[in-house]
């Protein structure tokens, strides 16, 4: 049943492109730039007069959160909070009936999670959800539910579950950004042909990069920590990097905004903690600064690994190993910077002897507090 890989999370890392392409299927219009919600029964109303959005999750479905803050400011222009749901469920949320609740879960059965699917719904809030598992109790309980189409997740480690989280993501801004008008016609349209493409464009990397970072884990296998650095909307996946290397390989990673580093990590620095760096030049302003953090820790004598875009002679550079991807616009950035980390930290667990697929002390579905 693992298709002949050796795990079920290479298994399901390698479906990624089916599980976006699954996700995508029958919701969006790349010849309009519109998109369909209505399996979803969500129409226009559902999210009229919105004052605020509260995104509520655990673990990886929370780095979705993260970027879903970042897409929803930017194009639906609405305030944001993200919040971890065992804090969110125990601290008193200023919440009311123009407020829309998303809570993201997997399994649809996480106990945090599903508590503060109540506490909002109490409150009045407009409840949806975001699950990959048909029918489970967060799915049952929202007032309405988006499914991921990833098909069932076995490994612990969420992979392809989480960037069909990011795809729902970016299905909702395209529809909330049309209804605010903040996002212009063309824009949307760009981004749904981007969309439409995106399934390939995620297989090619994964091809493209898989030996890369075989080669490279070789190198940094006996490594005991490791930094991962982001900013903006790349910032999520750097906690998502460094989560996913902690619970399979167990070294100690920490993801950060790279504008932190002066204010603590960068005392860590040293030859044997290498950083990962997030740094695509399509960045803008961010890629300046990310390439001034990563002169900071090189000149520390630490080891970075460099993902950014292909071609980018100057970063290539910079850092000690390089990862090219393609140029991607700012707003699938996210799903396609996540696909190499998980490569790298599976390759990396694999070596260390680990159990990748069941690690030890966690659960799939963690459904006690
Ligand atoms: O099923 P859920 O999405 O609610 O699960 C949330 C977390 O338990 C989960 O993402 C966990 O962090 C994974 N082990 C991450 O790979």
């Amino acid at each position: 049943e693992k298709a002949g890989f050796p795990h079920f999370m290479l298994k399901e890392i390698y479906e990624q492109p089916e599980a976006i392409r699954d996700t995508l299927r029958g919701r969006l219009n790349p010849e309009t730039g519109e998109v369909d919600l209505s399996d979803a029964e969500l129409s226009p109303e559902f999210f009229e007069g919105l004052e605020r959005i509260f995104i509520v999750a655990c673990g990886t479905s929370y780095h979705a959160g993260l970027v879903g803050k970042y897409l929803f400011e930017k194009w639906a222009g609405i305030p944001v909070e993200v919040d971890l749901a065992s804090e969110f469920r125990y601290r008193d949320v200023l919440i009311n009936d123009r407020t829309l609740a998303i809570f993201i879960s997997q399994s649809g059965e996480t106990a945090d999670t599903l508590a503060g699917l109540r506490l909002a719904k109490e409150l009045s809030a407009r409840v949806l959800a975001i699950c990959n598992v048909l029918g489970s109790t967060i799915a049952r309980e929202a007032h309405r539910v988006i499914y991921t189409h990833a098909g069932p997740e076995i490994g612990v480690a969420s992979t392809k579950a989480f960037t069909s989280q990011l795809t729902i993501f970016l299905l909702l801004t395209l529809y909330m950004g049309r209804l605010t008008g903040r996002l212009t016609l063309e824009r949307a349209m760009e981004l749904s042909g981007e969309l439409v493409e995106l399934p390939e464009k995620v297989n090619l990397v994964i091809k493209a990069v898989h030996p890369v970072l075989k080669e490279l884990s070789e190198k940094y296998f006996r490594q005991e920590d490791f930094l991962y650095l982001g900013r903006n909307i790349l910032y999520p996946v750097a906690l998502e990097g460094a989560l996913k290397l902690k619970e399979i390989s167990y070294i100690h990673a920490e993801g950060y905004a790279a504008g932190e580093m002066k204010h603590g990590p960068i005392a860590l620095i040293e030859e044997n903690v290498p950083t990962v760096a997030l740094a695509p030049k399509e960045g803008g302003i961010t890629y300046e600064k990310m390439l001034s953090n990563i002169e900071e820790v090189r000149s520390r004598r630490g080891p970075v690994i460099g993902f950014g875009t292909e071609g980018d002679a100057h970063l290539a550079n910079l850092v000690t190993d390089f990862v090219g991807l393609p140029e991607v616009s700012w707003e699938v950035s996210p799903i396609l910077y996540t696909v190499p980390l998980q490569l790298l930290a599976y390759e990396i667990a694999v070596k260390r002897g680990c159990d990748v697929d069941q690690p030890r002390n966690l659960a799939k579905s963690v459904t006690v507090e």
